[in-house]
């Protein structure tokens, strides 16, 4: 007995052949007219019709055989079908890769897109990947530890997504950028190593690379320096290549490492690509770039945390952290992966005073700099272990090794470039009253205020 979706039909005058689908692959059906009823049934399937099927598995007849497919010496020959649902004639063919047809239609439709072949495997294979990295961190003395989404601001560079509150009108939640004061916090609890498969959201430009929210492994370990973490990291994705991609070859192990003053100077990139052959789907090139500068400017000429705020200085050049900030090197590194940032981390500031001396190179207010960070200066003062980490994009990390461009192609709901789910709707309109309770009145738009002027 199998049950799965009809993917094509075949109408052999006599012989009525289905291939049927389901996760695990196709398999032919074939439905001779002496089944009576089976074949009056089979008479009106269409494409993704979903049926339970009764039947023999037989070998296909001499000559009959596909090689191209694992069941291709067998085929099923149908007793009792029964269709369990019917389908309309779908935007798109499943049964063909959807890479040419329009992205909208296929965003609109995600769970028809999910059902072809290639968006199956890319579903699969994150599946594998997530389990591989998670057991990995479990092996190596790792816990893991689910931290808030509802929280407060934490700087990682970009705008954030903020979430008002009914039971506090005129406050905002901040969902988190990354869990990065969390996964400090924890190590001054003495959690010593944690990980977690956390969800990030940024509202920034979107790119091939980007979406606003997205996932990391995250991890944070008490004890190290930069060289432990380096080789956990090598280890994790040595290990996952090996066993996930055995046809896949890693061009240099261990893998070089830059300074960012070396990448700038001889590839003029942060994250040059150093594969010997880009049109090898097989070759992958992975190296660290490290040495960051703490501090760059922005184009206004403001100072700003290269990685984040809580990286630390290297200690030769903390004497000139006032004087020539933008000469400070930090303790934070790069991982690339064919010239993708796939993931980076610091050994963190573990010191308040130096925290604090590092905000105020920032140009924090000293009223501001308590009233977002205060926790962590406290926290710093009750005895806070020397501590770093890093975190691996695991959206760009799938999608690399799935030979895919755009990490839309590996998440199962992704929103489009203009930062939009199709399939849903969102972001969408919320009901006068809702705004009422949160305590929230609509601005008028642009377009409004314009009328009203030309109106004058
Ligand atoms: P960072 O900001 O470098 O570090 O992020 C780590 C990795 O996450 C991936 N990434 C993204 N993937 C998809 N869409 C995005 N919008 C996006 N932004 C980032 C990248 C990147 O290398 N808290 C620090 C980590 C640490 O210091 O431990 C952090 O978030 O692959």
């Amino acid at each position: 007995m199998l049950a799965g979706w009809a993917h094509i039909r075949r109408d052999h005058g006599k012989l009525i052949f289905i291939d049927l689908r389901d996760r695990s692959g196709i398999i032919q059906l074939v439905i001779i007219p002496d089944k009576e009823e089976a074949y009056k049934a089979a008479k009106d399937v269409r494409s993704e019709f979903v049926l339970k099927v009764e039947g023999l598995v037989k070998a296909r007849p001499g000559g009959a055989a596909n090689e191209k497919i694992a069941t291709g010496c067998v085929e099923l020959e149908v007793e009792r079908l029964t269709i369990l649902n019917q389908a309309k004639a779908l935007p798109f063919e499943v049964s063909k890769d959807t890479k040419d047809i329009n992205e909208e239609l296929r965003l609109k439709y995600r769970y028809l897109d999910l059902r072809t072949e290639r968006m199956k495997n890319n579903t699969i294979m994150r599946h594998k990947i997530v389990k591989f990295m998670r057991d990995y961190c479990d092996t190596q003395g790792f816990i893991e530890v689910e931290t808030p989404a509802l929280t407060k601001g934490t700087p990682e560079g970009s705008r954030e997504f903020i979430v008002p509150s009914r039971l506090h009108k005129g406050k905002f939640y901040v969902l988190p950028q990354s869990p990065q004061q969390f996964k400090q916090l924890l190590m001054v609890a003495g959690l010593e190593k944690y990980f977690q498969i956390a969800r990030c959201f940024r509202d920034e430009d979107q790119r091939g690379d980007r979406q606003p929210e997205f996932m990391q492994l995250d991890m944070e370990m008490s004890f190290i320096e930069q060289e432990d973490i380096i080789r956990i990291i090598e280890g994790l994705m040595i290990e996952l290549i090996k066993n996930i991609y055995p046809e896949k070859k890693i061009a240099q192990i261990p893998f070089p490492r830059l300074t960012w003053d070396e990448a700038m100077k001889k590839y003029n990139s942060d994250k040059p690509d150093l594969r010997k052959n880009k049109e090898d789907p097989n070759e992958l090139a992975l190296e660290w770039v490290v040495d960051f500068p703490m501090f760059s400017r922005d184009k206004e000429g403001n100072l700003g945390a290269e990685h984040h705020p809580f990286t630390s200085p290297k200690a030769e050049d903390m004497p000139t952290l006032e004087s020539n900030p933008e000469k400070v090197r930090a303790n934070a590194y790069d991982i690339i992966l064919n010239g993708n940032e796939i993931g980076g981390g610091s050994i963190r500031i573990h010191d308040r005073t130096i925290q604090h001396r590092v905000f105020q190179v920032l140009g924090i207010k000293e009223e501001d700099i308590q009233k977002r960070f205060g926790h962590m200066l406290d926290a710093f003062t009750y005895g806070a272990p020397p501590h770093g980490g890093i975190a691996l994009g695991i959206d760009r990390i799938v999608a690399i090794l799935q030979g895919e461009i755009n990490i839309r192609e590996v998440i199962v709901f992704p929103k489009t470039g203009e930062a939009e789910d199709l399939l849903m709707g969102a972001p969408s309109e919320i009901e006068e009253s809702q705004l009422q309770e949160l305590g929230i009145k609509k601005a008028p738009s642009k377009a409004l205020k314009v009328k009203i002027q030309t109106k004058k």
